[in-house]
């Protein structure tokens, strides 16, 4: 084979790539300073940020930052090994005992991403001849965990509860069952009906787990998510949640009964074979833990930027997908056309991202913007009136 023909991977790769520049889906990083601040900078300009998941603000508080250079000082920059080795700081044990007092828990566990938690808790709990039930509308993360552990994964329509226990009547009675949602839906910001799911779990004799990705340290008195402000936490036999947004730091949790604890630190693979989180992440997980209960005026400030924006995208006539939360989208439709509407944004100074298929379904591209406890209210304002003057000149609103 001469050295300029192309492998038909290669050939294959490339092909794909193509593909995805011209239906515009293909990716690109975007260098981008100050995220952690209600306005940030993309190539050298300034832009209002209402695309982060720092929902409380806490990724620049000089708390969290402070706990975080502490603890490199005093320990250094890695853990240098996976927890049941020698990464086992104990850090780990003050942050996961933060956690469940915070949670009111049996018993939790500290993972070290979204992701990996919800690859993990899945594919080590469920197998071959076990049922998934999954939401549409749940994170990568969790349809991905559904896949590895090779169960029979049926996912319903999106919070459409007759299709979900259809599918439940079908399964077998005697076989393992897991109901999987997302507490706070990623893109469209609505909510998961908790209470049917509950009664459905236990008619049929199901388990349910959450994933409070988006509920963390924003619902509940305490911040403790969703399923607490509805009461129903110990309804829920598997709760996860991250780190990684409101609670401006990085990795992930989940917690249950001890015996779920002990199966999930012998078993999980992504427990078990990586490297433990570095000790300056715990810190300032803890650290996000004790904020988060300490200041409930962050949850009410972004509970009232959350509903104004809703209500007035809305009163402009914007299609906002049902959203109940700190996560607005607007549809746009078609991949181009919101890419064009993201970029007449960040003309005008405003960071919002294009969200295309396959993270939302097809020909409802979108932009999600996401609101934050740190905007001002006079930002907002300039910002909804920018967004309706470009929807008017794309023809997205009347
Ligand atoms: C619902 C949901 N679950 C899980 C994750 C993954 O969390 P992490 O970013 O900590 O890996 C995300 C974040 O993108 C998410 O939105």
């Amino acid at each position: 084979m001469h050295s300029e023909e192309q492998l038909p991977l290669e050939k294959k790769i490339k092909t794909e790539l193509a593909y995805l520049e011209e239906i515009s889906q293909k990716r690109q990083l975007v260098t981008t300073n100050f995220a952690e601040q209600p306005w940030l900078m993309i190539d050298g300009r300034r832009m209002l940020n209402l695309a982060s998941n720092n929902y409380l603000g806490y990724a620049g508080d000089e708390r969290l930052k402070k706990a975080m250079i502490d603890a490199v000082h005093a320990y250094g920059a890695g853990a240098t090994a996976s927890r049941l080795i020698i990464g086992n700081h104990p850090l780990y044990e003050q942050a996961e005992q933060a956690l469940v007092n915070w949670k009111n828990a049996e018993a939790g566990l500290i993972i070290n991403s979204g992701y990996t938690a919800n690859l993990g808790i899945i594919s080590t709990l469920l197998s071959r001849n076990d049922f998934i039930f999954s939401d549409k509308l749940n994170h990568a993360s969790i349809v991905d965990g559904a896949l590895l552990s090779r169960a029979k994964h049926k996912r319903y329509r999106h919070n459409d509860l007759t299709h979900l226990e259809a599918l439940l009547k079908n399964s077998s009675i005697e076989a393992n069952k897991l109901i999987v949602t997302d507490t706070v839906f990623s893109m469209d910001g609505d909510f998961a009906f908790l209470e049917d799911l509950v009664w459905l779990k236990e008619r049929y004799n199901a388990i349910l787990m959450t994933d409070e990705a988006h509920g963390s340290g924003i619902y509940g008195k305490n911040g403790e998510g969703y399923a607490n402000h509805l009461g129903l936490q110990n309804k829920v036999d598997i709760q996860m949640g991250t780190f990684s947004k409101a609670l401006g730091s990085f990795g992930a949790y989940v917690v249950g009964k001890k015996w779920l604890i002990d199966y999930l630190k012998n078993r999980m693979r992504g427990f078990i074979y990586s490297t433990a989180l570095p000790p300056a992440i715990l810190s300032s997980i803890k650290t996000a833990i004790e904020l988060v209960q300490e200041e409930p005026e962050r949850r009410t400030l972004l509970q009232t930027h959350s509903e104004y924006f809703r209500k007035e995208l809305t009163n402009y006539g914007f299609n906002i997908c049902g959203s109940q939360s700190q996560i607005v989208p607007i549809v746009i439709g078609e991949n181009e056309k919101a890419m064009g509407f993201a970029t007449r944004l960040q003309k005008e100074g405003i960071a919002g991202i294009a969200v295309r298929p396959p993270t939302v379904p097809e020909n409802e591209a979108r932009i999600r913007f996401t609101v934050t406890a740190l905007h001002d209210k006079k930002d907002l304002d300039w910002a909804i009136e920018k967004v309706s003057i470009i929807g008017k000149e794309m023809g997205v609103i009347e």
